[in-house]
């Protein structure tokens, strides 16, 4: 899960459309009255709340301290937990876990799907969305050229995300004992807020980790060498379209 401290003003104001394409995949979930369901990476609580009026029992958990505190501040009524994905124990299994945009910030899949596998019930389903293999292809690219060029980072550190193929992804819950009934992968381009500094705003937001050793200068110049990269290709009539690529699945516990 997201091991940096967020700042979750910056992305409640200009990141809402995460729980916004995520309410796609809260049809998917189905939540129904009584079930027990844990939002895992469950970020400033909208989406967790989504799944309360539904009339579940939810409990929403999150690696980051900040968004935990803010998902709080939000909804009091619901109950929040700082917890690690790849290490998490719960007292009574759920029925469901549910997770939007959030897997992609923890490589270490195997562990992840192991604690999901020991917090559903049997019979119990995963319903989940992050990004897949090929995900901000252009935007990594674009990093990953202007960071060598201008050699201020190892491009080798380059990569803090997991966007695994259907094929590798599936397999991986397969060993773990969980049926896969669903997958997909398709491409969701994503506009941005924000006009001319949308693409900035997500680096900021996004991307802060890969550029924390540099001078605000030195940032400075990163971003607008690839915002000049990608222009051509992500920026349409005033607004900034991010390359995302989602895989979804939907797998049950045996
Ligand atoms: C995504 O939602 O696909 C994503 C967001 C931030 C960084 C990388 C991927």
């Amino acid at each position: 899960m997201r091991e940096n401290h967020w700042n979750p003003v910056l992305y409640e104001s200009k990141h809402s459309f995460i729980w916004q394409y995520g309410e796609e995949l809260l049809n998917l979930l189905s939540p129904q009255p009584g079930e027990r369901i844990l939002d895992l990476g469950c970020g400033t609580g909208q989406l967790t709340e989504k799944i309360a009026s539904a009339g579940a029992v939810v409990m929403g958990i999150d690696a980051d301290r900040n968004m935990i505190e803010k998902a709080t501040y939000n909804y009091p009524q619901l109950q929040f937990a700082v917890a690690d994905a790849r290490n998490f124990q719960v007292e009574q299994p759920f029925d469901a876990i549910f997770s939007n945009a959030a897997l992609h910030w923890i490589p270490e899949a195997d562990a992840v799907i192991h604690c999901i596998h020991q917090a559903l019930r049997p019979g119990g389903r995963l319903v989940a969305e992050f990004g897949g293999k090929g995900n901000i292809k252009a935007i990594t690219k674009a990093l990953s050229s202007v960071l060598e060029t201008t050699g201020y980072i190892s491009p080798t550190t380059l990569n803090p995300w997991y966007f695994p193929s259907i094929g590798e992804y599936t397999s991986c819950l397969e060993q773990h004992g969980l049926e896969v009934i669903y997958a997909a992968l398709f491409d969701r381009p994503t506009p941005l807020s924000d006009g001319d500094a949308g693409i900035a705003n997500w680096i900021q937001m996004f991307a802060n980790d890969l550029l924390s050793g540099l001078s605000a200068e030195q940032r400075t110049n990163v971003i607008q060498s690839v915002e000049h990269h990608l222009k051509p290709s992500l920026y349409q009539h005033g607004i900034w379209v991010a390359d995302y690529r989602r895989i979804r699945v939907v797998a049950i516990k045996e």
